[in-house]
């Protein structure tokens, strides 16, 4: 397999991850995001690892973008793009009149696994900020099927904070019916929604007046 990364990209904005701030991240070919250093592991772990590394994991598991595919990524400070997502936000999290001032968007296109060209899988990660709150937008599209195992989420230093979209670990997370792309825990099929300056999963759920559905127990 191909296990490379991005060079270090420097950020516009300082990114709070549950309290560590950073300033680079790095864009992992197997499908995960590192701030540190990069990454190359292709071989998924569970969360919680309990490890020494601060992770956003869309998709981790063996990927190979040599026979086909892509990976991208961009950041914005202004915009439509960066516009969308501060609305996006602010209907998941109705309390925070949050406005994005940095958004930064890794896509993993149409990317192959290893060692099987011609599968193509389609996720994305969007990061942003408003300098005080920050989030992790998850975007699944098509998942080619495969037997090897994923693990998608997010853990952190000593997994202090973590968590793992349900199927993660089991056959269900590929092919036609993923439940990455068929779940949500915002009511929007292929899209999965954390707060991550803190841990935000149970803000999220008692939300008060909010009528988002919660298709997985947690
Ligand atoms: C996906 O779900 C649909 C609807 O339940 C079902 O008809 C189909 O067989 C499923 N496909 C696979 C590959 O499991």
């Amino acid at each position: 397999s191909y296990d490379g990364s991005s060079p270090a990209i420097p950020l516009s904005r300082s990114f709070n991850y549950f309290g560590q701030s950073y300033s680079q991240i790095y864009v992992n070919h197997n499908g995960d995001l590192t701030f540190v250093s990069p990454w190359s592991s292709f071989t998924p772990q569970r969360f919680p690892m309990y490890g020494t590394r601060d992770v956003i994991a869309p998709f981790w598991t063996d990927l190979d973008t040599r026979g086909n595919g892509d990976i991208y990524y961009i950041q914005y400070t202004s915009g439509s793009i960066l516009q969308q997502v501060t609305q996006d936000i602010n209907r998941y999290f109705p309390a925070l009149n949050f406005q994005a001032n940095w958004i930064f968007i890794a896509t993993w296109y149409e990317v192959a696994y290893f060692p099987m060209t011609g599968t193509q899988t389609t996720f994305q990660a969007v990061l942003t900020t408003n300098g005080q709150y920050s989030f992790v937008l998850m975007n699944y599209g098509s998942i080619a099927s495969m037997s090897r195992y994923v693990q998608a989420g997010y853990d952190t230093i000593s997994s202090s904070h973590h968590f793992t979209i349900p199927g993660s670990f089991s056959s269900d997370a590929t092919g036609p019916n993923s439940t990455f792309s068929l779940g949500s825990n915002v009511n929007v099929p292929g899209r999965w929604a954390f707060r991550v300056d803190h841990g935000s999963l149970l803000l999220l759920l008692y939300q008060p007046g909010s009528d988002e559905k919660f298709p997985f127990s947690v």
